[in-house]
């Protein structure tokens, strides 16, 4: 019997392990504060600073507990759905969906982005490349992301396959739209997250468009990329919730995004003057050295 599709997509929880943490905190800090008041009730003891601060822990356990749980929760059902849509109709402004061949999204979990833009595709392909961490995102396989597609009715212009956004498996200067939501965080270690970038940016096409939304980290991939010499930078500060969210986590959640592009090149020398091409052409022998070493 064929099996039937659920008829909605599901897009995980991220960060699994730490949302059972926060609920097991809130379960914590519950037991506390009813510890505290059954013993109040009972006049087990007398309500002493003690007493009152041991069940002010308990209240802040619990309600920090299940505030974080609630909005974890949120945030990877409905939260990240807007951020997405508002990132992919940034890039629209930058060039046109009906442009692209080639949609890479790098480390695609369940295909969040990458059913997102197929959606909005009308010709070409949308990759997903990821190395399926479970602790990343629940019921993080390549199988849940084609199942998503299907759903969505993009399972034809979609597809998905292993790789590290380290070493990302494509040719230079390929793709049209690079998009990596909330991945390079959990590269380990540190320094490699540098690499991922440098990958994101080598496979672009020039006139191609980059989209990178993070947990934390976000303002320093924009003065990376402006190294790189990435152009039209529109960065998302997160508004109040990226502000209220830091103070929570002490600064290591702090949702952002950046959208930017990669100049064209001038390569077509039809239009250009001889002083331009002789210009451009010593401009090549001075660079190529210098890339080489
Ligand atoms: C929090 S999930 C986000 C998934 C998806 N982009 C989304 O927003 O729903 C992080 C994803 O990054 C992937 N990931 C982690 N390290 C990676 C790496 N080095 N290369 C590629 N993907 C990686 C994980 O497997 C996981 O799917």
């Amino acid at each position: 019997m064929p099996k039937i599709l659920k008829s909605k997509s599901d897009y995980g929880i991220d960060a699994p392990d730490v949302r059972r943490i926060m609920a097991l905190i809130a379960v914590i800090g519950l037991l506390f504060l009813v510890f505290n008041l059954a013993c109040f009730v009972y006049q087990v003891r007398d309500f002493d600073f003690l007493f009152a601060g041991s069940a002010l822990i308990g209240l802040f356990l619990f309600s920090y507990g299940a505030f974080m749980s609630l909005y974890m929760t949120w945030s990877s059902k409905i939260g990240k759905l807007n951020t997405r849509d508002t990132l992919l109709e940034t890039v629209g402004q930058i060039r046109s969906w009906s442009d692209n061949e080639l949609v890479v999204d790098v480390g695609c979990g369940r295909g969040l982005m990458l059913v997102g833009a197929a959606k909005r595709m009308s010709q070409g392909l949308a990759v997903g490349v990821d190395v399926w961490v479970e602790k990343d995102q629940s019921g993080n396989t390549p199988d849940a992301t084609r199942r998503n597609a299907e759903i969505e009715s993009v399972g034809h212009r979609v597809d998905v396959t292993t790789g590290d956004a380290r070493f990302l498996p494509l040719e230079d200067g390929t793709v049209d739209v690079v998009m990596s939501h909330w991945v390079i965080h959990n590269i380990e270690p540190e320094a490699d997250q540098v690499k991922a970038l440098n990958e994101m940016w080598r496979v672009l096409k020039p006139g191609g468009v980059l989209v990178l939304a993070d947990i934390a980290g976000v303002p320093k991939y924009v003065s990376h990329l402006g190294q790189l010499g990435a152009r039209d930078i529109r960065f998302y500060d997160g508004g109040l919730e990226a502000r209220v969210m830091g103070v929570l986590s002490g600064g290591t959640y702090v949702p952002q995004a950046l959208v930017c592009s990669r100049p064209v090149e001038i390569l077509d020398t039809r239009f250009q003057s001889t002083r331009e091409r002789d210009l451009i052409g010593q401009a090549r022998l001075i660079q190529e050295p210098i890339i080489s070493v």
